[in-house]
């Protein structure tokens, strides 16, 4: 008897080991310590763990996302880094590209704000905050014990973007157009405006692009396209500077325990959109019992879940409705900076 239950003990072990997600918490059992804030994922991966959301991206989740790769056809998901007149948002500085010649050769400079075009939201980029003064912030995994280890004399790197950089972000995508669902059923909305997408309809969305019930697997990126690029395509200079200078409000998921329950049940490595936000604005609403809260703070620093933001999502979506599919082969691979907060994604879609 003894040795089959130590083999079973041991095997038991093993799998333990392998599979990340045979005693994986449920929304419910979030967060694993009172102490922790309000439906953080903080300790899952580990107390020291730096990767959050990325470590669903494994070995076989890249080798099984090349099989997206179908017609070869490769899409760029960036907009050009000038896209905007200036960064979201008046605060933020405008960037500055200056030449260097040399004799024989050319160099450039650029100096941007790393919020200025489509760029991925690292682990330093947002905090839990109760009050928004940063002496409450709060970072995933609680590794930054304060905000001046993020700007100040006491700065460190930990969660800094080059983890992100390090870990080979290569995915299966999966779009939702949920910009291209409201039109076929000819219904309007103002992309503009801070109009909420709850996730009963996102998987709705699915269904009408025929994904089956259980369309997501671990270490997808979900990407989703709110139509938020097409409207401020539409509009003229003047137009696009006010929504530029901000803080305006546009369309985006809706930030509740609906919401997040359904983010965290697929396991995704990252969420992206064509939107400024991924979630809807205004920011501050209850999730896990707390107000005040958003998906940025949830996602960023209790799951360690990077955004991207800003994706042009304009000639992958038609294409793959022309081939009748949602999901792409898909790469990010953010600038390799010590300490960054943000970068450009450098995000690729092949179909
Ligand atoms: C919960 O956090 C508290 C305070 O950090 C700590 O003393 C306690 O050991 C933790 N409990 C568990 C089960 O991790
Ligand atoms: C991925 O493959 C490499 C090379 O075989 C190996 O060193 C690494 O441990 C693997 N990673 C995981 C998480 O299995
Ligand atoms: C933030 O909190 C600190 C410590 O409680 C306090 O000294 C400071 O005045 C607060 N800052 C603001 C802007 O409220
Ligand atoms: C949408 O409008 C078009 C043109 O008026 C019409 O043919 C179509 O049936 C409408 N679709 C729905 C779902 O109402
Ligand atoms: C599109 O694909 C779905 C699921 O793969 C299928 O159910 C549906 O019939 C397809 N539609 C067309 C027009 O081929
Ligand atoms: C999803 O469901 C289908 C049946 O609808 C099944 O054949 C398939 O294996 C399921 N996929 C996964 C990853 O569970
Ligand atoms: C831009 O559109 C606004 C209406 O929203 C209009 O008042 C304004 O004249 C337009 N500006 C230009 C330069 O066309």
């Amino acid at each position: 008897m003894l040795p089959f239950v130590l083999t079973a003990l041991c095997a038991h072990l093993a799998t333990a080991q392998t599979d990340p997600y045979a005693n994986w918490p449920s929304y419910a059992d979030l967060p694993l310590n009172a102490s922790f804030p309000p439906k953080a994922a903080w300790g899952v991966w580990g107390n020291d763990d730096v990767h959050g959301a990325l470590n669903h991206i494994t070995n076989d989740t890249r080798k099984k996302s090349a099989e997206e790769i179908q017609t070869g056809q490769a899409f760029n998901l960036n907009l050009e880094l000038s896209f905007f007149p200036q960064p979201a948002n008046i605060e933020r500085k405008p960037l500055v590209h200056l030449f260097q010649p040399g004799d024989g050769y050319t160099d450039d400079v650029i100096t941007f704000n790393t919020q200025m075009s489509t760029q991925i939201d690292g682990l330093r980029h947002f905090a839990y905050s109760i009050d928004g003064n940063t002496s409450t912030y709060r970072y995933y995994n609680d590794l930054i014990p304060d905000y001046e280890h993020v700007i100040g004399h006491d700065y460190t790197s930990v969660l800094g973007i080059q983890q992100a950089a390090d870990k080979g972000i290569v995915a299966r995508g999966i779009l939702l157009d949920y910009k291209a669902w409201m039109d076929s059923q000819n219904k309007t909305y103002d992309a503009l405006s801070g109009w909420s997408v709850p996730a009963s309809d996102l998987e709705k969305v699915a269904e009408w692009q025929g994904l089956p019930s259980n369309w997501s697997r671990p270490g997808d990126i979900l990407v989703v396209r709110f139509g938020w690029i097409e409207a401020f395509g539409k509009l003229n200079e003047t137009e696009r500077a006010i929504i530029v200078r901000g803080p305006g409000e546009w369309v985006g998921m809706k930030a509740d325990d609906e919401s997040a329950e359904w983010l965290w049940n697929k396991k995704l490595a990252m969420v992206g959109a064509d939107n400024p936000a991924f979630e809807s604005t205004p920011f501050g609403h209850v999730i896990g019992g707390h107000d005040g809260m958003s998906l940025h703070q949830l996602l960023i620093s209790g799951w360690g879940q990077s955004i991207v933001e800003f994706l042009d999502l304009e000639k992958l979506a038609p294409a793959l409705h022309a081939l009748n599919r949602s999901s792409f082969f898909m790469t990010i691979q953010p600038v390799n900076k010590i300490g960054g907060i943000a970068s450009p994604p450098n995000a690729m879609a092949v179909i």
